[in-house]
């Protein structure tokens, strides 16, 4: 029998520093039954003080929530991890990419701290620079490269931030898409977007924001040649979409939607733009975490729910409104595992390090990627603000 070598860094096996799921944790890693867990943390953390800022996504676990300074979505953890200059030490509880992203926009002298390395994104996993670079290869062929902005969603890895940067584009979040697909169009004369990778968010505010047709849109996939499309489709295309997903959010589906409203009368479905279009279309609300964490919270008491997004965040606006029917939209758990992988031994670990003066797991971007990746994080800094959301 002969044995393939695997096209990705398996889970749990040796560090790859050009992969995001690099796994080495040197030392050792507080026991995750340890009862003083928590108290090192608070220790750890006041030891450090203002010398550190603690950064957690919302799809992070509560026991790693309770010691951020700041919680958000994605694109208000950039927005805060630029807005503290003062801190040494910036600790992203979060994935590889948004790590990265606060790398960008943080001082030289500041380091951004990953603690667990594995933490990374299969969906930024799904557009490689080279897959990138041989796609645009393939639009010039065509001769409509120059008639293409590049948009990426955060959730992509900073070279192919860089990469729109290069090209006259910009990054977006699944806060912000619309205005970036606005701006984007109005950048160029009968422009064409390549939205990399999620075609979900890409197709979603296309269709639902912008007012385009299915038709408008096209796949291009990267494992097959010339992006598994005709030079005719490339040129009639105004939506380029990258053939990448979300692995959580894709799990929902439109039977979901069904089951919920025939099992919960009343409900409201509240999804999160990285669902398939089928999903969104059935849904009453779509929009980032941010939004459907305001939408409940200005709903009245008595309230359904079903929510499809991570389920760390249905969980923990579950908890938090006890007074509202909170349900997850799908029958099945479903973390994102990833995301999960920041725990509080691996925590407690990276700030103990940091206490005794050590930087474990910092994430640092080559000058050359961050100049032209900073290019299209500003881009979308400078967007109007809009949050995103409509039913
Ligand atoms: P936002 O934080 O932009 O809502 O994105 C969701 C997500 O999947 C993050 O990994
Ligand atoms: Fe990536 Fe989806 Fe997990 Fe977000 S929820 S980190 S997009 S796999």
């Amino acid at each position: 029998m002969t044995t393939t070598e695997l096209p990705l860094l398996v889970l749990g096996r040796g560090t790859d520093s050009r992969s995001e799921p690099g796994v080495d944790c040197p030392g050792s890693l507080p026991a995750a039954s340890d009862p003083d867990l928590v108290a090192r943390a608070r220790a750890a953390k006041e030891a450090l003080g203002d010398r550190v800022f603690v950064l957690g996504h919302h799809y992070q676990r509560d026991e790693v929530i309770e010691f951020a300074d700041v919680t958000g979505d994605s694109f208000k953890l950039a927005r805060d991890a630029a807005g503290r200059p003062d801190a040494e030490y910036v600790v992203f509880c979060g994935v590889h990419f948004m790590a990265e992203s606060a790398d960008i926009l943080t001082g030289p002298d500041q380091a951004v701290i990953l603690p667990d390395l594995a933490a990374g994104c299969s969906m930024a996993d799904m557009a490689g620079l080279a897959q990138v670079e041989d796609a645009w290869d393939a639009l010039e062929d065509v001769g409509i490269a120059s008639s293409v902005v590049p948009v990426t969603y955060m959730n992509s890895s900073a070279d192919i931030k860089a990469f729109c940067g290069k090209h006259g584009g910009a990054v977006c979040t699944s806060s912000n898409a619309q205005v970036a697909l606005e701006w984007a169009y109005a950048q160029k004369k009968d422009a064409k977007v390549l939205f990399l990778p999620d075609q979900h968010l890409g197709r979603n505010t296309a269709v639902r924001e912008l007012g385009m047709s299915l038709d408008d849109c096209v796949v291009w996939n990267p494992h097959k040649p010339n992006g598994g499309l005709t030079p005719g489709q490339l040129r009639d295309a105004r939506m380029i979409l990258w053939k990448g997903h979300c692995s959580v959010h894709g799990r929902f589906t439109a039977q979901c939607v069904d089951d919920v409203r025939e099992r919960v009368p009343g409900v409201q479905v509240l999804v999160h733009p990285e669902c398939t279009h089928e999903v969104v279309t059935k849904a009453d609300l779509v929009g980032s975490t941010e939004f459907i964490i305001k939408t409940v919270e200005a709903a009245p008491p008595g309230s359904s729910w079903a929510i499809g997004t991570e389920l760390n965040l249905v969980q923990r606006l579950a908890n938090a409104h006890p007074e509202q029917h909170i349900t997850f939209l799908d029958k099945t758990v479903c973390y994102c595992s990833t995301m999960n992988r920041i725990d509080l031994p691996h925590f407690v670990w990276a700030m103990e390090n940091l206490v005794a003066g050590h930087v474990v797991n910092r994430i640092e971007v080559d000058p050359e990627t961050e100049r032209w990746a900073k290019v299209a994080l500003q881009r979308m800094l400078d967007l109007p603000a809009r949050t995103a959301g409509k039913d």
